[in-house]
């Protein structure tokens, strides 16, 4: 889709739908437009048939008195109350209503909204992400044209500043492509999107931006005795690979972004029911994210050595699976009991942390759609947050404002370290509660921490947030695309 800016004023502007936006009891923005339709809008706003009530619409038709043909107006609520968050939303909203309307191009005016404290750049950058996330729609699979929805080509900012604006276009359309991306790899089913086809997807990328990458396949996590990969892995027919990432290797920072990436969750030999097994090709969201953060991160040029880490496996039943009661010693040297061989995540996670922090990176945080609880607790509204440092973690909470990518905090307290103590090895992989899920996220979690010894650490379950089952204003339906815009604005403002 191709992205203008341009100064023209809205009556001038030749597009098919032109869309602006109006405040609850405020004056109309676009007088000289609304002079020439001969007062209609301000008569629409007069009878109260338009008020301006957040995501209110009402459409008038130009009769071929101004240049575009058809003028959407949407309400923006309360002008005091209006953020770029709202913008974002009303932006992915009107593209999404048009688009289905079968307009192949349209401009719109939102640009020039006021959001307190926000410049052009800013929201240009907005509205470009609202406009792009909502727009997206995952149709690879559809073979008859009629199936699919129809597709916007075009369509045009109109600003006041066109060069503050571009800038935020650009950054907009990365970041917001980035998150497609990830959408586009949750999406894909897992007999497509498995460890390798992800690894390969790693090296396309990494040659395209000039990323460094080591790739260590089955041989290479035997001889390294990542055995918490290995084992998790043991079930299935796929190679597990572990896939490192790496931009600027000279520069003096160096954050390492970790990825849960199981390309499927059966549960293994503690296998799911039907309901829960069904949308398990999901559980890589958080390896998607972090290799579309590092791809992100070197378009971007961001001056951090970021180096992403996937861990990415299947978790099946097969023949040869781990089973529960086995111990497996993990790269740390760490011992484990299987307690419950759908416990997986925090297994291949173990491995990976361990890994990360050889690299001795400033921080670590790792993102995985770890535990169904995370869902029990937050919903699908934000993703948690455990660290065990506060620098970090507030560094996190910042930008989760920022992007609206947001995380609530739990607390790690010795009684779940006590939890998670093994009976004849290190650590079990359970909590070691009466019912063993109590505080399941935070169990989760601890055992992460455990194969850290020092490192300033956050970990972000994202079970609710990288997966959703109905459509919001910019959010499509199934794959998300949870942390790009997060871990990107994290990465930028770390100091
Ligand atoms: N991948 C799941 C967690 C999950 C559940 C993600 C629902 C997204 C939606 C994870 O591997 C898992 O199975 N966790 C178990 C842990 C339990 C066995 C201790 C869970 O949360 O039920
Ligand atoms: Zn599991
Ligand atoms: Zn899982």
């Amino acid at each position: 889709m191709k992205i203008n800016v341009k100064k023209d004023k809205s009556e001038n502007t030749k597009t098919e739908v032109l869309i602006i936006g109006h405040f609850e009891k405020e004056k109309f923005s676009h007088p000289a437009l609304d002079k020439k339709l001969k007062g209609r809008i301000s008569k629409a706003i007069k009878e109260k048939k338009f008020e301006g009530e957040f995501k209110q619409l009402h459409s008038v038709s130009s009769l071929g008195l101004i240049a575009p043909e058809k003028i959407l107006l949407v309400g923006l609520g309360k002008k005091k109350e209006f953020d770029l968050e709202k913008l974002r939303k009303i932006s992915g909203f009107t593209a999404k209503v048009v688009r289905d309307g079968k307009v192949t191009s349209f401009a719109t005016t939102l640009t020039e909204e006021d959001v307190k404290g926000r410049n052009i750049e800013e929201k240009s950058l907005t509205i470009v992400e609202g406009i792009l996330l909502g727009l997206y729609q995952f149709d690879r699979y559809k073979t008859e044209e009629k199936e699919k929805q129809p597709k916007v080509r075009e369509v045009t900012l109109l600003t006041s500043d066109v060069k503050k604006s571009k800038t935020g276009v650009k950054k907009g359309e990365i970041l917001a492509n980035a998150t497609n991306y990830v959408r586009d790899l949750v999406n894909m089913p897992a007999c497509e999107a498995t460890p390798t086809y992800i690894a390969n997807e790693a090296k396309k990328i990494a040659k395209q931006h000039k990323i460094k990458i080591r790739i260590f396949g089955k041989k290479e996590l035997e001889k390294k005795k990542m055995n918490a990969i290995l084992g998790v892995s043991k079930g299935s027919s796929q190679e597990p690979k572990l896939v490192v990432l790496e931009t600027n290797p000279k520069a003096k920072k160096k954050i390492a972004l970790v990825g849960k990436g199981i390309t499927f969750d059966s549960g293994g030999l503690d296998i799911k029911p039907e309901s829960f097994m069904l949308d398990m090709k999901s559980d890589m969201a958080g390896a998607a994210a972090v290799l579309a953060t590092v791809m992100v991160a070197a378009k971007l040029k961001i001056l951090i050595n970021v180096l992403g880490v996937m861990a990415l496996t299947e978790n099946m039943p097969g023949a040869s699976a781990q089973k529960p009661g086995d111990i497996v010693t993990a790269y740390n040297k760490k011992t484990i009991e299987i307690a419950n061989t759908d416990a997986e995540g925090r297994l291949v996670l173990a491995d990976a942390v361990a890994y990360a922090e050889e690299q001795k990176p400033a921080a670590i945080i790792d993102l995985a759609t770890l535990t169904g609880s995370c869902i029990v607790v937050l919903g699908y509204s934000g993703a948690v947050l455990v660290s065990n440092n506060d620098k970090l973690k507030n560094a996190i909470k910042k930008s989760a404002d920022e992007t609206f990518e947001r995380v609530w905090e739990l607390p790690l307290w010795d009684d779940f370290r006590e939890a998670i103590k093994g009976e004849i090895a290190d650590v079990r992989n359970l909590g070691k509660f009466p019912k063993g899920y109590e505080a399941g996220t935070i169990t989760a979690a601890t055992f992460i921490e455990a194969f850290i010894e020092k490192t300033p650490w956050a970990h972000l379950d994202i079970a609710g947030t990288a997966w959703y089952e109905q459509e919001k204003e910019y959010i499509s339906k199934a794959a998300t695309g949870y942390g790009v815009r997060l871990l990107i604005h994290f990465l930028e403002n770390w100091k």
